[in-house]
């Protein structure tokens, strides 16, 4: 059976569903997007996903295709005619396609956002064997543009980051700007440090994960010291325990950073209390 998918108000088999060669996603990757995580069928974080969304939008001068609740309400018809169980909800919108290749914005009058939806199919999601060994990194230097609080899909450099893991024998990267760690690939990146946890401040140099933000709210909660300023790759590599967090992979501990090994090289305690606090909480509030 192949995915229904969503294009432009139509719910469609994903063969049918067809873009212009002109949308300014594709040639400028003038668009963004949020990846949501679904679990027993129900959206994750749903509210802080459409919050960030609008607020990509209005920094990039974009109309908003749809109000919330109508994206609530296609999230939730891709997740049961497709028929997720665990998996996740990618959503994109672009400035359209107004007929032409040209650096200056269309009228939005004319030209139409182009949105798009479609799900990935994660079995066991919540349960992967990648999170109970830990993950491995590695160093990159950040040299991506410096408004990555708005996630746009210019994933150029964030995937290059990563075959530069992968061709290293890792399985992410890290990003390192002025000798200080931004962020994962596609997560935030967080060291432990005596049971302190400690990962990067909100700024333009960061994408504002909404992970992240649950995360930090329940450690807190659960008494859990927290500390949120830059640190070094080189703290990093003595610190006892690290993680990053992310819609896809939640908390993922990570192992082993640049070829240094964490503590004893397994998932640190912190790492593990923290995804297994993440993912009670966040199925509580699902939708
Ligand atoms: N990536 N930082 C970057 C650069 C990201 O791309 C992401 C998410 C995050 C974590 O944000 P959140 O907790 O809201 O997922 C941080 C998504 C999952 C992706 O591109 O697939």
């Amino acid at each position: 059976m192949s995915r229904i998918v969503y294009v432009n108000g139509d719910y469609l088999p994903e063969e049918e569903a067809k873009i212009s060669i002109f949308d300014r996603g594709f040639l400028m990757a003038d668009g963004v997007y949020e990846v949501t995580s679904v679990l027993d069928g129900k959206l994750l974080d749903f509210g802080g996903h459409a919050a960030r969304l609008e607020r990509s939008l209005t920094e990039l001068d974009m109309a908003a295709p749809a109000t919330t609740e109508e994206l609530l309400e296609i999230h939730r018809a891709l997740v049961e005619k497709n028929g997720i169980v665990d998996g996740l909800v990618y959503l994109q919108i672009t400035r359209g396609a107004p007929g032409d290749r040209d650096f200056a914005f269309p009228d939005p009058a004319t030209t139409p956002s182009t949105i798009v939806l479609f799900t990935q199919n994660k079995p066991g999601l919540a349960d992967s064997p990648q999170a109970r060994a830990g993950i491995k990194v590695i160093s990159v230097p950040d040299i991506r543009w410096h408004r990555r609080d708005i996630k746009t899909i210019q994933l150029l450099y964030p995937s290059m980051a990563k075959m530069m893991a992968k061709k290293a024998g890792a399985d992410d990267a890290w990003m390192v700007e002025d000798g200080y760690v931004t962020e994962g690939s596609s997560n935030n990146a967080y060291i432990v440090k005596g049971g302190k946890i400690i990962t990067r401040q909100l700024s333009n140099d960061i994408l504002h994960g909404i992970t992240r933000a649950a995360v930090l709210r329940f450690a807190r909660e659960a008494q859990m010291e927290v500390e949120e300023r830059n640190f070094t790759i080189d703290e990093a590599k003595e610190a006892d325990e690290a993680l990053v967090t992310s819609a896809s992979s939640f908390v993922m501990p990570v192992v082993e950073i640049d070829g240094v090994a964490l503590g004893d090289g397994t998932p640190g305690r912190v790492a593990r209390r923290l995804r297994e606090i993440y993912l009670d909480e966040s199925r509580k509030t699902a939708i």
